[in-house]
């Protein structure tokens, strides 16, 4: 089978790529813009691969995607790309329209059009697939039922409300054009090559480093944690097993508060490299929440597990442990990205941008009674600065 698959050079598009060329006999044609979130290094052996094949376009460039399919002609989609940080969609909304919604939109256009002139038996088979997030169903309290493929859909941020935006359309084009389209909706995925902007990476960068490690509030916020090559597994299982307008709800099983996940990796990295100044709990601090964000997400897989004879292979543990493995080994790659492309900073903070910031996060702490690690702005010595999302999980 061809294909097309867009975002590849993203932290989750790497890892289906990876698995595609490793363990399919599919032909990969990877459309990335390649934003500051992608890396092509990520692709491993997939750069120069025969089965792989990168072409650097916008998702919302109609031209050139309809282009793409009539170069290519694949067989399937499944579509990555997006603006996925929650924080930078509140910083500026603008980019996740144009991407997640515009270029959802354009994708689906260009697919019908292909799919409208294939051949009956290639008509049949084709299939759109759409890869989004839990965060659609908006947040659970501490009693409620996790999500399932029928929760309704609640958004509560920019990033969420585009995605959302963008299921909607999936859907819409199947029920009213007939393309065969397919959503999952899956939780917070962690592993190699994620950008340091998200919980996991930037807490295992910092505590290598010595630096702060800003939780929170009380660090109770939870998240379902899946690791990302065990999500691509399952993205490859939807593609090739589901049903066209149907929804898989894709987790491991396995919720963490942010405080539960900050000390598993401190103590991952005490175990591989002991530091001598003292185990590195010494290094969280708690800083002042902030308003509004999602308390709780959590997946009930049972449907998508039963549909596609699937289930995670790594609990959290085995996941963390291999994910915590991989950055202390690659450190080149994570030095090189917070030199050029993100130094930690915060991130997603309206009215605490600029020099405000500090002073701001500061004061906050100060009145919670609680110890604020090292705050920067853009262009701050790396890990120096306070950095939301590991503070809240969002890994969106
Ligand atoms: N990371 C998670 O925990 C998670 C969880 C559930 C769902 N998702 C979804 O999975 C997908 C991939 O997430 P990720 O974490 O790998 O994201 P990412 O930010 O790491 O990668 C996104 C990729 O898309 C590319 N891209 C962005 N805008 C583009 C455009 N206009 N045209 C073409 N390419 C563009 C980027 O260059 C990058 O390579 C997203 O759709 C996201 O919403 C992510």
């Amino acid at each position: 089978m061809k294909i097309l698959l867009t975002g590849g050079c993203g932290f989750i598009g790497s890892a289906v790529v990876r698995h595609l060329l490793r363990h399919t006999d599919h032909v990969v044609i990877n459309v990335d813009k390649m934003t500051y979130a992608a890396s092509e290094e990520a692709l491993e052996e997939g750069l120069g691969h025969n089965r792989h094949m990168l072409i650097r376009a916008c998702v919302t460039d109609a031209a050139t995607m309809r282009q793409v399919f009539a170069t290519h002609a694949p067989d399937a989609v499944m579509h990555l790309a997006a603006e996925s940080h929650v924080d930078r969609s509140i910083d500026g909304p603008a980019d996740f329209v144009q991407t997640n919604v515009v270029g959802t939109f354009t994708l689906l256009d260009a697919a019908r059009e292909h799919w409208s002139g294939l051949p009956a038996a290639r008509r049949a088979a084709f299939r759109f697939h759409h890869i989004s997030t839990d965060e659609v169903f908006g947040s659970l309290g501490p009693g409620d039922s996790p999500f399932t493929e029928d929760t309704a859909y609640d958004p509560r941020s920019p990033y969420a409300a585009t995605k959302a935006a963008s299921d909607h359309l999936v859907r819409a084009w199947f029920h009213t054009y007939g393309l065969p389209t397919i959503v999952s909706n899956t939780a917070n995925n962690y592993g190699p090559w994620q950008f340091p902007e998200k919980l996991i990476p930037l807490v295992t960068i910092n505590a290598l480093e010595g630096k702060k490690l800003p939780v929170y509030g009380d660090g109770s916020n939870c998240r379902d944690w899946l690791f990302v090559s065990d999500h691509a597994e399952a993205l490859v299982r939807v593609l090739e097993r589901g049903v066209p307008g149907g929804t898989y709800a894709i987790s491991g099983r396995q919720p963490r508060t942010n405080l539960q996940v900050v000390r598993a990796i401190c103590a991952e990295l005490d175990r591989l490299q002991p530091d001598p100044a003292g185990p590195r709990e010494r290094l969280i601090r708690f800083v002042t929440d902030r308003p509004g964000h999602d308390f709780r997400y959590e997946i009930d897989p049972t449907c998508s597990e039963a549909a596609l004879d699937w289930t995670a292979p790594h609990d959290f543990d085995t996941g963390l442990a291999k994910t915590v493995a991989w950055y202390v080994a690659n450190r080149a790659w994570w030095h090189e990205v917070r030199a050029r492309r993100y130094a930690g900073e915060r991130l997603g903070s309206p009215g605490h941008e600029g020099a405000a910031q500090g002073e701001a996060v500061q004061a906050g702490v100060a009145q919670a009674g609680m110890v604020q690690g090292g705050v920067a702005q853009g262009g701050a010595a790396p890990g120096q600065a306070e950095t939301s999302d590991a503070a809240q999980g969002r890994a969106a």
